[in-house]
């Protein structure tokens, strides 16, 4: 059985004179927009106000983005050129910090620019273009395979629960905890997915619940506050996950109320899994003490959706994103296997091995 997703998240559209077309999240489910951007501030924008979102769509709307910075340099100096690539690429950085995604990808096209020595402004600016497209096809590919690797974990009749949205939405295509749901529905296997709504933006209700039922996957909506009651209830064997950054040790950054999710889980006795893309883990930490963890506005607690749910001066406390310790994880679902047990020499081993 196939599946249908949504409409690619993001795309370039036509040649170096082209524009990047996504869709705006933060029109869904209401409607089925997409946004065609010509210039890097309404890209930086985008990522800002999570039209776009979500770890690997965020790396690819980077690297784009990047592309629509520089195009129009009209100069012939490769130094200059140089340098203005940079400026652009640290502008886009500035956009949002936790998910390692944006930066990495911005870090492969600052490698491309600097690789190419003998090349002239207008091939250097069409190489940028490519990379940034390969970037978008890679992610599609890794989520694809970490599909094929999660679907495993996916029992007949399974009640899983997921957080948030790591669905085809949040990726070039397919998703990354959500991959293996669509990997095993593909191969016609009968299971349920809780979705937390996910609170304060409602991904899961907004995003992830659309997504599960326009690819005819059953799906249960719940608010936040039901996972323990469900868990306790019998009726989750499994917990997938996106990630936003994944330090050296397995520690996971992921959405605001993964780690409650995961001691839950753990409580339980209720395997605790991510799914991720090489791309989302930082090697550079040790830790997941370091990972810089998004403040966004009070006003998304008080009045998210324009409505008042809270008096308008009510301190609020908002951070996008927490930190799951690595003995909480049961295994990492990647493009090139399930790391399990969760620990540093078994991540530095997976990225040895090929
Ligand atoms: O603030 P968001 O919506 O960008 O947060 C997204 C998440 O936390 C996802 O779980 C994560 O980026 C993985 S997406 C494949």
């Amino acid at each position: 059985m196939s599946v249908k997703l949504p409409p690619p998240t993001i795309e370039w559209i036509g040649g170096l004179d082209g524009y990047v077309e996504l869709i705006d999240q933060t029109r869904l489910p209401e409607k089925l927009v997409k946004l065609q951007l010509r210039q890097v501030e309404p890209v930086w924008e985008a990522i800002k106000s999570l039209r776009v979102r979500g770890a690997p769509a965020i790396g690819i709307a980077a690297a784009m983005g990047a592309v629509l910075g520089v195009r129009n340099f009209s100069g012939t100096d490769r130094t200059t050129f140089l340098r203005a690539f940079d400026e652009v690429a640290d502008y886009l950085a500035s956009s949002r910090p936790t998910a390692v995604n944006l930066t990495w990808a911005l870090s492969r096209l600052r490698e491309c620019a600097k690789c190419e020595i003998s090349a002239d402004i207008a091939t250097l600016k069409q190489r940028l273009l490519d990379e940034a497209k390969t970037i978008r096809d890679e992610d599609e590919a890794m989520c694809r395979a970490i599909g094929r690797h999660g679907q495993a974990l996916i029992c007949e009749h399974a009640g899983i629960l997921t957080h948030c949205n790591a669905g085809s939405l949040a990726t070039a295509r397919y998703g990354t905890a959500l991959a293996p749901m669509y990997a095993a529905h593909e191969l016609n296997r009968y299971f349920r997915v809780f979705v937390d709504e996910t609170r304060p933006l409602l991904q899961g209700s907004r995003l992830t619940a659309w997504e599960l039922h326009e690819a005819g996957i059953e799906s249960v909506l719940i608010c936040d506050n039901m996972a323990g009651s469900l868990m306790q209830s019998g009726k989750i064997d499994l917990v997938i996950t996106g990630a936003d950054r994944i330090a050296a040790n397995g520690d996971v950054a992921n959405k605001i109320g993964t780690y409650a999710l995961a001691v839950l889980a753990g409580a339980h006795g209720i395997p605790f899994y991510v799914a991720a893309p090489s791309s989302t883990f930082d090697l550079s930490l040790h830790d997941g003490s370091k990972i810089p963890i998004e403040q966004r506005d009070p006003d998304e607690v008080r009045s998210g959706f324009g409505c008042m749910t809270a008096p308008a001066d009510a301190p609020c406390y908002n951070p996008a994103f927490d930190v799951t310790p690595a003995n909480f994880v049961r295994g990492i679902i990647t493009e090139r296997g399930i790391i399990e047990p969760v620990c540093a020499k078994a991540i530095a081993a997976i990225f040895q091995s090929s």
